[in-house]
């Protein structure tokens, strides 16, 4: 579902030649107190960025639209964000997109990415993104011993049918990588550097736990497969077009080359602490994702 693509300078963030964005991750906002918000809204709002984005896991349930509102009147810039899996805690996942849509389509500000079409930070750069989903397409399904809370708390998920849960994560993972692919089908050829926000790390490359990647016990919940799929497709066919990717989920940070033309960088989080992963800034080269927070 696309619905508004922003020219360059429409909303703000295209103004500037190089706009500078801060990037958040998986803060699990129920989690803080509210001095922790207020200390990080401060750090924040002092950096000046032209705009967040946050790549999901920013509460659950009714908070989540709550969060999203408070954060769009406190930090008065766009805010770029997709959902992680806490965000669909308490309802289905169709009718949490459905209110997170109505919530991002009513606000100036607040812009749900799995909603929309590519936005121009720049005239070469571009921003998309969506959702992701640990979709059973890496590591060890069968013989893993992980159950996650999303089973008890997503009611997609049927606790006394266990043998459905993994159709349904594959079908979110095809879901979110056609979304993707629809959209970077439809870049222009001046778009030579392409950030893409997503929640889940589409690589298990990408996919860090205490420095290391994730084994086969984990992987077919922490990796969007499907997704990462596309962007290795685009990142082949397309050369001379850099793709930079943003995700989470897995709470512990690291780099990842997958190709020459394709990184992405997995950000850091810890329930009740908040971050700023980093102050992202468009040079020649592309987006530069410094780790220095
Ligand atoms: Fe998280
Ligand atoms: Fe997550």
């Amino acid at each position: 579902m696309l619905r508004r693509i922003h020219p360059a300078a429409a909303d703000g963030v295209g103004s500037k030649s190089s706009p500078r964005l801060a990037w958040i991750t998986d803060p699990h906002f129920d989690h803080a107190t509210l001095e922790t918000w207020r200390c990080w809204a401060e750090e924040l709002i002092a950096l000046a960025p032209d705009a967040l984005i946050v790549t999901g896991d920013i509460s659950e349930d009714e908070d989540v639209a709550y969060q999203l509102e408070y954060l769009a009147e406190t930090f008065e810039r766009p805010i770029y964000f997709v959902l992680g899996n806490h965000d669909f805690y308490g309802k289905s996942i169709g009718s949490t997109r459905q209110g997170i849509i109505a919530v991002a389509r009513d606000s100036e500000q607040l812009h749900y990415l799995t909603d929309e079409g590519p936005v121009f930070l720049s005239p070469e750069a571009v921003l998309i993104g969506d959702d992701g989903w640990g979709d059973a397409s890496e590591g060890d399904y069968a013989g893993s011993t992980v159950r996650l809370s999303d089973f008890d708390r997503i009611a997609d998920f049927r606790p006394d049918a266990p043998e459905t849960w993994q159709a349904i994560l594959q079908r979110e993972g095809l879901a979110s990588s056609e979304r993707l692919a629809v959209k970077m089908a439809g870049l222009p050829e001046q778009a030579r550097h392409v950030l893409i926000a997503t929640h889940v790390p589409p690589f298990r490359q990408a996919c860090w736990y205490e420095g290391h990647v994730t084994d086969d016990n984990w992987a077919p919940f922490f990796v969007c497969g499907q997704m990462g799929r596309v962007l290795q497709d685009a990142a082949k066919a397309n050369p001379d077009r850099q793709f930079t990717v943003l995700c989470g989920h897995t709470h512990h940070d690291g780099d990842a080359v997958i190709l020459p033309n394709l990184f992405v960088h997995t950000g850091y989080s810890r329930y009740g602490t908040l971050d700023i992963e980093s102050l992202i800034e468009i040079d020649a080269d592309g987006f530069q994702v410094p780790r220095a927070f």
